[in-house]
């Protein structure tokens, strides 16, 4: 038997969603995780700190009893053209607002309201420079003559970089990175940073692609080659401060899934603890399992790292784990890893 004791860990990307999706899923997060900085593409999205407030309340709300005392959600804002800067820069003095989301209209789930070109905000990413607003940046070009696989590496050049040298100081995340060309981007910018996946980490396009089509395994960035994934997996399993973890837990009614054009977002959010501890223990690397999980998050954002604890420990599987959620609408959402979780249990 193995166990291991680390500081609580944070959710650094998370989409709950909100009405009888929101009640089903809040709990899992909310009984994990400290903090969960929470995705604002909702419909419409969440681009004032009056949203902010009123959505953070609803989660708060659904977090439901077992939530854990110090689970808190961080609220992201959604840049377009509605977001007023005095209005982000007085959501974030109230402590409402907690940063800045960057999607590319058109780049993924409820992305149509986002943005044409990053450097036409580029007012508002002077005033976030200023004020020291994190940017977290969904980083997948849009250009259709662009290989799926290749859009992580083609935005940060095209888009993050001019960007990055034309508001010098912008604190800046990169979201949910699936390749090399991430990694490299991080480490070649002070004090940026990058949240990876359970998903990215674990799984590449061959478990995607070539044993039956897994729209399960459809998320956006494309997970992508068994190269972009070890690499993900070192980076995240080296210590490196720069990485921590962000689920971007993302869940989907099976009817969005299963069907003729799959929605991209993946549910993880009941197994993502487990699924991390599993690749750790498997590459010998659970002495950086609490960097990954729970001290470079909150030391990049400014925070103090949890004072409470969590503890996992792995045994042989007795009981299989659920893999489907029902919602109180009756909806069904698949759950990603619950074979990693049979493996453990957590305190
Ligand atoms: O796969 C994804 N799903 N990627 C995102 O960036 C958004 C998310 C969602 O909201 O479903
Ligand atoms: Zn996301």
């Amino acid at each position: 038997m193995t166990s291991i004791t680390v500081a609580t860990p944070d959710d650094w990307h998370v989409h709950l969603r909100d009405d009888h999706m929101l009640t089903a899923v809040a709990p899992f997060t909310a009984n994990s995780f400290r903090y969960a900085l929470v995705m604002p593409n909702l419909v419409p999205p969440i681009t004032s700190m009056a949203m902010a407030r009123e959505y953070r309340d609803r989660i708060v709300a659904a977090a439901g009893p077992d939530a854990r005392s110090d689970f808190t959600p961080l609220m992201g804002l959604y840049l377009n053209d509605d977001l007023v800067i005095e209005d982000l820069l007085a959501g974030v003095a109230a402590g409402v607002v907690f940063a800045v989301k960057y999607y590319p209209a058109g780049a993924t789930t409820n992305s149509e309201a986002g943005g044409a070109s990053l450097i036409g905000y580029q007012s508002v990413l002077e005033a976030m420079a200023e004020a020291g607003i994190p940017l977290l940046v969904h980083a997948e070009s849009t250009d259709p003559d662009i290989d799926i696989f290749d859009r992580e590496a083609a935005f940060l050049e095209t888009e993050l970089t001019p960007a990055c040298d034309a508001v010098p100081g912008l604190t800046v995340t990169v979201e949910h990175i699936s390749t090399r060309s991430g990694l490299d981007f991080v480490a070649a910018h002070d004090g940026f940073a990058g949240s990876i996946t359970p998903h990215h980490l674990t799984c590449d396009r061959s478990d995607v692609l070539a044993n039956g089509l897994r729209p399960d395994l459809y998320c956006k960035p494309v997970i992508n080659s068994r190269e972009e994934r070890d690499a993900l997996a070192a980076a995240a399993m080296s210590g490196n401060p720069s990485f921590f973890v962000g689920t971007d837990s993302a869940p989907h009614p099976l009817s969005h899934k299963e069907t003729g054009r799959a929605k991209p977002g993946i549910f993880n959010a009941p197994y993502a603890l487990e699924v991390i501890a599993e690749l750790f223990h498997q590459n010998r690397a659970l002495d950086q399992l609490e960097s990954f999980l729970s001290l470079n998050g909150p030391t990049h954002y400014g925070l103090p790292v949890a004072d409470s604890t969590i503890t996992l420990t792995r045994a042989e599987p007795t009981q299989t784990r659920p893999e489907m959620i029902t919602t109180s609408g009756g909806v069904e959402v698949r759950i990603f890893g619950a074979e990693a979780a049979a493996l453990w249990t957590i305190s």
